[in-house]
């Protein structure tokens, strides 16, 4: 069974491992983010709470997300497998997770961690595109989409986020260094940890990760 976390600092090419991960293991991709942007571009209730606190860095609750993950993990469709993406992103998140997976007969058994230097994250997330309708990534100069401006994957027009700014990415990383670091010792305790440099390319990255998943199945 893979239930797999996906971390790593804002930047490092969550989202693009991921969905190479779904593609290939053929389980649903749970990105916090992605849940919270969508709700935002519908104006939900969620959207309405999420919309100020993501564009300017910050954090959504740790009550609010916990619920949002309790619920989407629970559907029919994580029963074989799953990969989170963003999620847990505190202490208190990760402790609600776990208390949560035998609860709900899920519990978390891969933890996939990407570093990558801060001044890699600042040139990746400043020049990074992405697809509003499926989530995908794109760089203008890395990872260039086949035809400029569109998604490969579903055709849709790319953006720019709006928390892909020097301040709100500012207030990501000190985040990220603040409360989502300290998972690394937490997971390191539970045995289920693996370190991967992100460092090395998309591609040989997602080999590296291939490899790691395969033998855990
Ligand atoms: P979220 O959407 O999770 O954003 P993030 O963690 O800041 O991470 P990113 O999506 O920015 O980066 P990524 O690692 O996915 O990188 P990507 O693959 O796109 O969260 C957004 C916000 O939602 C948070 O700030 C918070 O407000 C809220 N939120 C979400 N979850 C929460 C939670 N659990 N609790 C509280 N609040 C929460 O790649 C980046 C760029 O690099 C792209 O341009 C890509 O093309 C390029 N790239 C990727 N891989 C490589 C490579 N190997 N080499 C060169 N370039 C690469
Ligand atoms: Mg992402």
């Amino acid at each position: 069974m893979l239930n797999i976390i996906l971390m790593g600092p804002p930047g490092a090419g969550k989202g693009t491992q991921a969905k190479k991960i779904i593609d290939a293991f053929h389980i649903p991709h749970i990105s916090t983010g992605d849940m919270f942007r969508e709700a935002i571009a519908k104006g939900t209730p969620l959207g309405l709470q999420a919309k100020a606190i993501i564009e300017s860095g910050g954090l959504v609750s740790d009550e609010i997300t916990v619920g949002l993950v309790r619920e989407r993990l629970s559907q029919p469709d994580c029963a074989n497998g799953y990969l989170l993406d963003g999620f847990p992103r505190t202490i208190p998140q990760a402790e609600a997770l776990k208390a949560m997976g035998p609860e709900i007969g899920r519990p978390v058994n891969l933890v996939l961690d990407v570093s990558v230097p801060d001044e890699e994250l600042v040139r990746r997330i400043s020049g990074r595109r992405v697809c509003p309708k499926c989530g995908a990534s794109y760089h203008i100069t890395d990872m260039k989409p086949a035809k400029e401006g569109t998604c490969d994957r579903c055709g849709a027009e790319l953006i720019q986020r709006k928390d892909d700014n020097a301040e709100s990415l500012k207030t990501r990383l000190e985040n990220y260094y603040a409360s989502t670091a300290p998972l690394i010792d937490f997971y390191q305790g539970e045995g289920l940890y693996h370190h991967f440099d992100g460092m090395v390319g998309h591609v040989a990255l997602f080999d590296q990760i291939v490899a790691t998943l395969k033998a855990a199945q």
